[in-house]
């Protein structure tokens, strides 16, 4: 049985409306913006050889990939490496804080890819940049956290039926598609890419690890050593969260829901405590759940005087700020990122980066060699969906673990790095159940 639209035989053409003008702050700053590409490209060796292979082989040829991603350099790079293969990117931003406008300038300006996205849009801009995509016709979703194929589920729909599937990047974006396939309201094939082995176990845990660490660092140069460091949250984020505070000497408390993780922190070391015990002795708290009101009134009041309050969960809502801006008396801006909030019992609380994404907004995001893992994964599920969708009914989808093998082996091959093969007589072994 086949599913979804059929693409003709090539050639063919489905760009059936013109691509609109770029929304960017400034096409001035394309110049930077190339530059850091550059730079970022080299840490990708994976995603160029893949994008070397799209350039010969043009899976894509005149299909148009609505791309809603953080826009970094290293989704420029993405985005390029799609193009290559004979693809027309359209791209938006899936966060506003997260926007680098440099390198919106250099996809617009050097690349010719339309681009509707500027650091800091309010939320109207924001979404009216996510219809601005939907509307130019894609045959594919590139999407981080769902926020496209949900809004094209509930205002685009006509446009579903010549979408041909999507990609999903992270955690959060799964958990909603989950649910949409719970209600049977998911009407296209969804890659889940964050559930590729090579997506959630280097990006989720060492890239989420360290560059949280990093905005945290940036926004408020703080020691880690000594402080007592409340990770909400041990899923694939919050190990690499806590096992960084731990290197540089902080003291990790641990909160959970689920009792395998937090028996998992306990072992690995860490205190395990609830968050109403943990809200009074935390210097710093970092919420990695993917959930809402982690940190809530109740805990804000107790803390400490100069506790710190960051977000690297992919939306929001994990520290309840409005309940924050009510408790205030006053509020000012400390420095780039932090705001602080006196409260009517004399302490001070401080918010990084308005409690959204700290590795994004306060710094770059993750460090291009393990997106390069990440972004491999999605520019091989593209050509897995062009390939197979006609065989994909409406549903989630994880790819094949070749290809998760295929991704570790070009990344293991690019830092000089060898393995054995199995030899017959092991594998017989393997394969014999005497
Ligand atoms: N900052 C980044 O760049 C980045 C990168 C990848 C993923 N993410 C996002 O980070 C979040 C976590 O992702 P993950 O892959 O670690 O997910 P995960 O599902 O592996 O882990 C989440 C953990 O949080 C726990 N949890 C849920 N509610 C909780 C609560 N109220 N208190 C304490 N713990 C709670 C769950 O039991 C689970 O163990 C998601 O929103 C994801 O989209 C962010």
């Amino acid at each position: 049985m086949k599913f979804g639209r059929r693409l003709p035989k090539q050639p063919f053409t489905s760009l059936q409306s013109p691509v609109m003008e770029s929304d960017i702050r400034d096409p001035d700053l394309a110049e930077s913006g190339a530059v850091r590409m550059e730079w970022d490209a080299r840490q990708m060796p994976v995603l160029h050889s893949i994008k070397d292979r799209f350039a010969r082989e043009r899976p894509f040829r005149d299909l148009r990939v609505a791309v809603c991603l953080h826009i970094s350099t290293k989704t420029a790079n993405l985005v390029t490496a799609i193009k290559s293969g004979g693809a027309e990117p359209v791209v938006c931003a899936s966060n506003p804080l997260s926007t680098q406008d440099d390198v919106a300038a250099s996809l617009a300006v050097h690349h010719g890819v339309p681009v509707f996205a500027k650091r800091g849009e309010d939320p109207d801009t924001f979404n009216r940049h996510l219809h601005n995509v939907l509307e130019s016709n894609p045959d594919i979703l590139l999407d981080d956290g769902a926020d496209l194929v949900t809004t094209a589920h509930r205002d685009h729909r006509r446009q579903l039926d010549r979408i041909i599937g999507g990609t999903e990047e992270t955690t959060t974006g799964v958990n909603r598609l989950r649910s949409m396939v719970r209600n049977g309201d998911l009407t296209i094939p969804v890659i889940a890419v964050n559930d590729s082995k090579t997506k959630h176990l280097f990006d989720n845990r060492f890239g989420t690890g360290q560059s949280a660490l990093d905005g945290i660092l940036r926004a408020t140069n703080t020691l880690i050593a000594g402080k007592t460091v409340v990770v909400c949250g041990y899923g694939w984020c919050g190990r690499g969260v806590a096992s960084r505070v731990r290197g540089l000497g902080g003291q990790v408390i641990v909160t959970e829901v689920d009792s395998i993780p937090a028996l998992e922190a306990a072992m690995e070391g860490f205190r395990v405590l609830p968050i109403d015990e943990a809200a009074a002795l935390g210097d710093l708290f970092i919420t990695v759940t993917g959930n809402r009101g982690v940190i809530r009134r109740d805990h804000l009041e107790v803390m400490k005087d100069g506790a710190m309050l960051a977000n690297a969960g992919h939306f929001d809502v994990e520290i309840d700020v409005q309940a924050l801006d009510a408790l205030a008396i006053e509020k000012r801006s400390l420095r780039p990122n932090v705001e602080e909030y006196a409260l009517a019992n004399g302490r001070r609380l401080h918010l990084l980066g308005e409690g959204r994404l700290v590795n994004l907004v306060a710094g770059e995001g993750h460090p291009a060699a393990v997106m390069d893992l990440s972004f491999a994964n999605q520019a091989l599920a593209v050509e897995h969906l062009v390939a197979r969708h006609e065989d994909m009914p409406p549903g989630l989808y994880t790819l094949p673990d070749e290809v998760d093998r295929e991704i570790a082996g070009l990344k293991l091959e690019s830092m000089g790095l060898a393995i054995d093969a199995l030899t017959p007589e092991q594998q017989d072994y393997l394969d014999s159940w005497r």
